[in-house]
């Protein structure tokens, strides 16, 4: 049996810092499932047919690659958008969520982070962590990170961006963004990346003692 972390967060939270490092150091596979539903926005965009033609988009999401993502290209902000944009449609998800779940079967242990791991992909995780950060604070890291990058940006318009993502993906009606019962609440907000990752570490030993 895989042991499965389920790490759920709104965009920026750090939960992708967070999963990287615990896959690493755990020795576990790592599925940012964001990057799924950004690989379905980034086919669509390419035919140039409409986000919500749910057929073509249910297609693309059985035919990519998923062992072939790359994270430069569908990190681009424009397919984020639209990556939240395709992720309402019940059929591409269900078709997503079912390759999700093949990820997590295969192997010792697998981290998979997104939006509904601990509630829809893995309801059976034995460790689950909903990371969040309050929206400025997850405007400030995503602005410093894109100058990082060599980019340009304006906080206040990513910002915006955040708030308006958030609005859809925790009203949407399937598999909104929310906490499962039993998952373990990191808010960020005030916490270093090393911080948060040592919490994190002390909920997954516990969870793997209990399990040995
Ligand atoms: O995490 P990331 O910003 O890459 O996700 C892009 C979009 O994909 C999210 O805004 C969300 O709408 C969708 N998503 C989802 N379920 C997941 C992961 C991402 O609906 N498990």
């Amino acid at each position: 049996m895989t042991f499965a972390i389920a790490i759920d967060g709104p965009a920026a939270s750090g939960k992708g810092t967070l999963s990287r490092r615990l896959a690493a150091y755990y020795g576990f596979r790592h599925l940012d499932t964001g990057l799924t539903y950004r690989a379905v926005a980034k086919a669509m965009l390419d035919t140039g047919l409409p986000l919500d033609d749910e057929a073509a988009a249910m297609q693309a999401a059985r035919t990519f690659d998923i062992a072939n993502m790359h994270r430069d290209v569908l990190a681009a902000h424009e397919i984020g958008e639209a990556a939240s944009k395709v992720a309402v449609m019940p059929g591409v998800r269900r078709i997503l969520v079912d390759r999700q779940r093949d990820f997590a079967a295969t192997g010792d242990g697998a981290v998979l982070d997104g939006r509904d791991i601990g509630t829809v992909v893995c309801p059976d995780a034995p460790v689950k962590l909903f990371v969040t950060a309050s929206p400025e604070v997850r405007a400030r890291r995503r602005y410093h990170e894109i100058l990082g990058n060599g980019g340009q940006a304006q906080e206040d318009v990513i910002l915006a961006d955040i708030r308006k993502r958030d609005e859809r993906d925790m009203n949407r009606a399937d598999s909104p963004l929310k906490p499962a019962e039993d998952a373990h609440l990191l808010d960020t907000s005030e916490m270093t990346i090393e911080a948060a990752f040592r919490a994190a570490r002390r909920f997954v030993d516990a969870a793997l003692n209990e399990n040995s």
